[in-house]
């Protein structure tokens, strides 16, 4: 697979690549085959995606190399703390997909008042949250304006109070499948 990808890329090497599923039994053999393509600097770095505390447990057992990233789905409404705080002990960069909640959160009224407050969109509000977390964030939009628009988070700063409000908003909620619960 990484050797068909990489020739529809037309790369010769990969920045990322990451287990997209934590699929049992087959993890720790897809977990090997990375780990021998890192080593070979054919990618710069190796990682998961979807893996919950005990899969990335489970899978540093016996690793060799520790996943680099753990893309996840986050947003306000599904804040992962205790899954974040693993990642942060094992120096395991989370990383957040599905960051709008699929556009879900847009018309939130706490997040519509703080986007007011920052003269920002409610988008940028989220992204913004995301990295003053420390999270990586992939929102996908197909119009141009949008994507500028959420790539325009770097001039102003959420306070610590704002940040508590958006944080306050879990209510473990997903968009998503469940990795423990998903027909693989
Ligand atoms: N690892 C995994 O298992 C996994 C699972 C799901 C998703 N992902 C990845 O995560 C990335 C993003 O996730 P996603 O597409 O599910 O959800 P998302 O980024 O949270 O939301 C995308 C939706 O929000 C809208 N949107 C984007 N920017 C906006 C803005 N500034 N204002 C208003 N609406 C906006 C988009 O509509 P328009 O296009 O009309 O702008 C689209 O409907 C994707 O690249 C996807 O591949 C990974």
């Amino acid at each position: 697979a990484f050797e068909e990808s990489l020739t529809k890329l037309g790369l010769d090497y990969l920045d990322l690549y990451l287990i997209h599923w934590p699929v049992e039994g087959k993890y720790k053999d897809a977990w090997r085959a990375l780990e021998t393509l890192y080593k070979k600097g054919r990618i710069k770095a190796i990682g998961v995606s979807n893996f919950q505390i005990h899969h990335l447990e489970d899978l540093m057992k016996d690793a060799e190399i520790k996943p680099m990233v753990n893309q996840v789905e986050y947003h306000p409404r599904l804040t992962q703390k205790e899954l974040q705080a693993f990642c942060l002990t094992h120096g395991i960069q989370l990383e957040a997909w599905s960051p709008l909640m699929q556009g879900q959160l847009l018309d939130h009224p706490v997040l519509k008042e703080i986007a007011h407050q920052y003269n920002k969109s409610v988008a940028q509000i989220i992204l913004r949250w995301d990295l003053q977390n420390g999270v990586i964030t992939i929102p996908k939009s197909t119009k141009a304006h949008r994507i500028s628009e959420n790539a325009n988070v770097f001039d102003f700063e959420l306070t610590n109070e704002d940040m508590k409000r958006i944080d306050e908003l879990n209510q473990n909620e997903r968009v998503g499948p469940d990795p423990d619960n998903f027909d693989f």
